[in-house]
């Protein structure tokens, strides 16, 4: 069973070792400026052949601005929704996404500040940049720099991995899909460390990866050596054929209590043995619904804002009756209109402060 819970009052401004306990302070992205980035082999690879070609065909371009508008509401009434439940907001300012910058062989514009989960790795009172593989990332976390700094000031930590060069020699030189069956082949190679902050889920001393499209071994690697004997960094084997992000496939929501997707997870790690592990609702979000960079199952990618309650998709009927039997407390929110930049609460947020501290669920 979840070993014993300590709660531990914290001084510093960052402070979370996992998915569940109280949250005091998050990060909410913004949409304002969001783009489709240029097309680039690593930004097709985890996308469905209907998604690519909407990528290629709109590089470049600004998402529609009803879109924009109606998420931007969305995210306002999350911010209402977590301020009434008694959570700091913080914000990014908003950003030109079009403006164009590079390195040694090649240039990009940029995508969004919408996903902060992406982004920042927070884990204790240490927040970590993620070294993102895409080039229209590259200077993502800048959005939160002024955040960051003040975390900073007022004692936190702050790390970043060796800054990624994304050169040629990082992209699968014509790279396609693994056929039909296979495990999937991933476009980015072992040539630097890089992830995104999201492949990465935390239960205290055990924090749990993928590999994906966006993350390496050796960026795996980097966090196990970063984060020292205190953790454990388990890698993950899923079924996902075009992994990025681990929070629509493993959700950990309380100690003891797991949600997972139904064909994502071929065997339930052992480590979770002594936890209740239930597969997530079947998604309801209609098929003619513009859905640009996630699968529909990205209505198990749910914030909890303790371990008794838990944001959910207002119009998800099926999911708000799941986490009621499950003794959570479902607390809607009007979100489909964002889900179609790529994600829902947990990666539209970061939390970056939770009260309690380090310790071991297993
Ligand atoms: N790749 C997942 C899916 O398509 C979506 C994960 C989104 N997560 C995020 N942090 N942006 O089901």
């Amino acid at each position: 069973m979840p070993g014993p819970k300590v709660p531990v009052e914290s001084e510093c401004p960052v402070n979370s070792y996992n998915e569940w306990d109280p949250l005091e302070e998050v990060i909410v992205g913004i949409v304002d400026g969001a783009r489709f980035p240029p097309w680039h082999v690593e930004v097709g690879a985890p996308l469905s052949t209907e998604q690519r070609a909407v990528f290629r065909e709109r590089a470049g371009q600004p998402f529609p601005a009803e879109e924009i508008a109606a998420a931007r509401d969305e995210l306002d009434q999350l911010v209402d929704i977590l301020q009434g439940e008694g959570v700091t907001v913080r914000r990014p300012e908003p950003r030109d996404h079009g403006r164009t910058y590079g390195a040694p062989g090649w240039s990009s514009t940029g995508l969004y500040d919408a996903m902060p989960r992406d982004l920042l790795l927070v884990v204790g009172d240490d927040v970590i940049e993620a070294p993102m593989a895409w080039r229209s990332r590259h200077h993502a976390a800048s959005a939160y720099r002024p955040l960051l700094k003040e975390y900073f000031r007022r004692g936190a930590r702050w790390s970043s991995p060796p800054k990624p060069e994304l050169s040629d020699e990082l992209y699968v030189d014509g790279w396609v899909d693994q056929p039909e069956g296979e495990p999937f082949r991933s476009v980015i190679t072992e040539f630097e460390p890089t992830f995104d902050a999201a492949d990465f889920i935390r239960c205290g001393r055990d924090i749990f990866a993928q590999r994906s499209h966006v993350t390496n071994a050796i960026g795996i690697e980097w966090v196990r050596r970063h984060l020292g004997e205190a953790y454990q960094v388990h890698e993950l084997e899923l079924l996902d054929d075009h992994p990025m992000h681990i929070d629509a496939s493993v959700m950990p929501l309380a100690p003891g209590k797991l949600l997972i997707h139904p064909d994502r997870v071929p065997e339930v790690p052992k480590i979770f043995k002594d936890w209740e592990v239930r597969v997530a609702p079947r998604p309801v979000i209609p098929d003619g619904h513009q859905l640009y960079m996630t699968s529909k199952w990205i209505n198990m990618n749910v914030l909890m804002i303790d371990e008794h309650r838990m944001v959910v998709e207002a119009q998800d009927e099926p999911m708000r009756r799941f986490a009621e039997s499950w003794g959570i407390t479902a607390i809607p929110c009007p979100f489909r209109s964002f889900n179609s930049f790529g994600g829902s609460f947990h990666c539209a947020t970061v939390d970056v402060r939770r009260r309690g501290g380090l310790c071991s669920y297993f």
